[in-house]
């Protein structure tokens, strides 16, 4: 078992850091943002994470997990440190690296002995090579610090079950300890290991993110034309599902991909290529139909409500996705604002994300407590995000607070039967009326 420090309490990072702890290793988390690492002790998640709270309480009350604010402490007895912060998209669409290079600098400046640096942030290549560089300029050369590239693929959601069930682990490495510790330490999860060199592993990272979103682009703009020729895109996707060479998941039409990783690695992998004097044809095509598909949407209300000046509009699911708060580069936000702009009146509910949404949103919105609450006087029904519950609403509940009786399914997850039963009309993405008459 190791001593591991994490920088960065994210949600890579509390993630990795709980289930390393369940693991059995010793694990200190550090933060430059005070109030999380003040939460963090105080027993807290700062952000909705399904079973992640649990998990942090019960490692930290094993004394298998800690948090402090102080770097050197951190790494105190570390044998490895992860950086986990974020990357943001800079300016010009590139990854922005501040955070990673202030990481860099503070393990290198306050290791008290030789470390395994591993970069758990997605990068672009050459990343770790920087992150070398800047740990050899700065570190004490009495010690070693062979650096790693160990991406990180769960999804928030479900971050805890991917990481402690991942279908892969990549370790990016040269240094031979550095490899063997990274497979000792992931090898109680029993999944399969791929060691590559630093470059490849960093590349892995980027190559599956521009895959996922790729797959959601090109089955949106199929979904799309199966609502202007009247196809299915339900019978669409399980037909080219069905085929091992595509598999079914990530064909899902609706508003398009959102969330702090897959816009921003596709741009920044964009950028790498421009970078090379390579024209990333399919990348800017992954986020020019994304880009398109909040617009797509407004015109598929248009279709259903008409004019939408007045008219009021419940909008739920506000997250990039269901079962998370986190809104950043969520569509469901961009739809709002769309409406918004065509002088509808917009009440909002997402069961983890309304304090995120307000700060967006502001007062432009009517907070509501229920799905029920916010369809109360509407004259239709958006949903938004994927979250479950919202596949099992009470049809009946919804048509009699209603004002209206349209419900515009933007992620194709309810069924249009049980919607139609309840006196509503129904309305997805790409789906065709015939084929829902007969289901
Ligand atoms: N969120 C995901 O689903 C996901 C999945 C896989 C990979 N990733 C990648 O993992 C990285 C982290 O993502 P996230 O969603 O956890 O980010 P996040 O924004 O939730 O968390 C990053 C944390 O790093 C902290 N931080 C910044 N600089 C620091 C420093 N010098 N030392 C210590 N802490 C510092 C921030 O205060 C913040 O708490 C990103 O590169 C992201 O692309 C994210």
């Amino acid at each position: 078992m190791y001593g591991i420090a994490i920088f960065g309490c994210g949600y890579v990072g509390l993630v990795s850091a709980a289930c390393l702890a369940h693991l059995g290793h010793a694990v200190t988390c550090y933060d430059t943002d005070f109030t999380k690492i003040h939460t963090l002790q105080q027993g807290s998640v700062p952000f909705h994470e399904p079973g992640l709270e649990n998990l942090v309480r019960e490692q930290a009350a094993a004394g298998r997990l800690r948090f402090t604010a102080r770097p050197d402490e951190a790494l105190r007895d570390a044998r490895l440190a992860f950086i986990a912060v974020g990357t943001p998209t800079g300016p010009t669409g590139e990854a922005d690296l501040t955070y990673v290079r202030q990481a860099a600098r503070e393990i290198a400046t306050h290791a008290s002995g030789a470390l395994i640096v591993v970069n758990k942030s997605t990068v672009p290549v050459e990343t770790a090579d920087l992150v070398e560089r800047i740990v050899r300029a700065n570190g004490d050369p009495a010690f070693r610090f062979p650096v790693a590239s160990n991406p990180e693929f769960l999804r928030e959601g479900s971050a805890v079950g991917d990481f402690m069930h991942p279908d892969r682990i990549v370790i990016g490495a040269s240094d031979a300890e550095a490899i063997d510790v990274l497979k000792e330490v992931y090898e109680p999860l029993g999944a399969p290991v791929h060691v590559v060199d630093v470059h490849t592993a960093e590349m892995i990272k980027y190559a599956a993110n521009a895959f996922l979103a790729t797959k959601i682009s090109f089955i949106n703009e199929v979904a799309n034309l199966c609502a202007v020729v009247d196809a299915d895109i339900d019978g669409v996707v399980a037909g080219i599902g069905a085929d091992a060479r595509i598999g079914r998941t990530y064909l899902e039409p609706g508003l398009g991909f959102g969330g702090s990783c897959l816009p921003k690695d596709v741009a920044a992998l964009a950028n790498v290529a421009r970078a090379h004097a390579i024209e990333p044809t399919m990348l800017d095509a992954t986020l020019s139909v994304n880009r398109r598909q909040v617009a797509a949407a407004v015109r598929n209300i248009e279709e259903c409500m008409g004019d939408l000046c007045d008219r009021t509009v419940a909008v739920a699911g506000l997250a990039f996705k269901g079962g998370t708060d986190d809104i950043r580069e969520s569509p469901s936000l961009t739809l709002v604002e769309a409406l918004l702009t065509r002088g509808a009146q917009i009440r909002v509910h997402d069961a983890y994300a309304m304090r995120g949404a307000r700060s967006r949103l502001r007062e432009r919105v009517t907070y509501c407590r229920s799905v029920y609450d916010a369809c109360d006087g509407a004259d239709a029904l958006a949903i938004a995000n994927d979250d479950r519950a919202y596949t099992q609403l009470d049809w009946a509940r919804v048509a009699a607070a209603l004002s209206g009786n349209a419900v515009m399914d933007l992620r194709n997850r309810l069924d249009p039967a049980a919607v139609r039963r309840a006196g509503l009309t129904y309305r997805g993405v790409g789906r065709s009326p015939k084929r829902l008459v007969a289901s």
